[in-house]
């Protein structure tokens, strides 16, 4: 599988079409794209619709991989994005909507304003049951860009403030019962977030090191945080990643967490030191 194996000829698709979803969002065209590309979100950040997913080639053309949805039932699905045609081609390869294509297109309204319009294309529908299943396909594209769109809108949130690192390796802060948890706060110049863990105080990386996904309520199970965007993991200790992804991707290994900081208590308060 690569980029040049077969595309579609232009334009359109020979399969029933069903109906159309469109939608604004306040994002640039380089988030969509990546938000496209980026597979390894479907079972965190829409895991009321997709249980696993195996990726078996992606690139900067796109992606094939092995879904699962929340249901149970498998699929195979190829996106294939056209930068040219401001456009990527969803396909169905297997499984129960098999043959199915869905195409979105992206229209630039200015440097973060997008439209896109997703058409849906549904391959033995009979004619009285097309408005019906299409109007499921916008249902589920709502949800699934009210997801989208929060992540997008959280990840450009991040990538817009000016990190500042300082050689500050301690602070002070109130009191434990003057807290309210989890509590926000800076060291180094980094956000960092006071949490309870199983009765303990716990401090770590408020953003995860991957795509600036939130940690402030991520999972922590075991001495290891969970990110709700791909749900990469990583040992508070050390800020290694100890899992491999949905794939085993080896590639994103090199990705950790800054070790999370020493939490004590002394006489004024709740003390946060830089692990050395
Ligand atoms: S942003 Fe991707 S795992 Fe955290
Ligand atoms: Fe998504």
């Amino acid at each position: 599988m690569g980029n040049n194996s077969r595309q579609r000829a232009e334009p359109g698709s020979q399969i029933p079409h069903v109906g159309t979803y469109r939608r604004a969002m306040s994002v640039s065209l380089e988030r969509m794209y990546e938000n496209a590309l980026d597979w390894e979100h479907l079972p965190y950040v829409h895991d009321s619709s997709f249980g696993s997913i195996k990726v078996q080639d992606s690139g900067r053309w796109g992606w094939k991989a092995a879904l699962v949805d929340s249901r149970g039932r498998d699929s195979v699905i190829e996106l294939r994005l056209d930068r040219e045609s401001r456009r990527w081609i969803t396909r169905n390869l297997a499984g129960g909507a098999l043959g199915s294509e869905i195409w979105t297109h992206v229209f630039v309204l200015g440097e973060r304003s997008i439209e896109i319009v997703v058409d849906f294309f549904v391959p033995g529908v009979s004619e009285a049951d097309r408005n019906k299943t299409g109007d499921a396909y916008a249902r589920l594209y709502h949800q699934l860009y009210d997801e989208d769109e929060a992540m997008m809108l959280a990840r450009q949130h991040e990538l817009d403030q000016r990190f500042q690192p300082s050689s500050e390796t301690a602070v002070q802060l109130a009191p434990r019962s003057e807290l309210s948890l989890p509590h926000s706060f800076e060291l180094g110049g980094r956000k960092q977030v006071l949490r309870e863990v199983e009765g303990s105080l716990v401090a770590h990386a408020a953003v995860c090191p991957h795509q600036s996904g939130p940690l402030t309520n991520a999972e922590l199970i075991a001495g290891e945080i969970i990110c709700p965007w791909h749900g990469y993991r990583f040992r508070l200790e050390d800020g290694v990643r100890v899992n491999p992804g949905a794939n085993g991707n080896a590639s994103v290994s090199h990705c950790a967490l800054r070790p999370a900081p020493v939490v004590s208590e002394n006489s004024q308060g709740v003390l946060i030191t830089a692990s050395s």
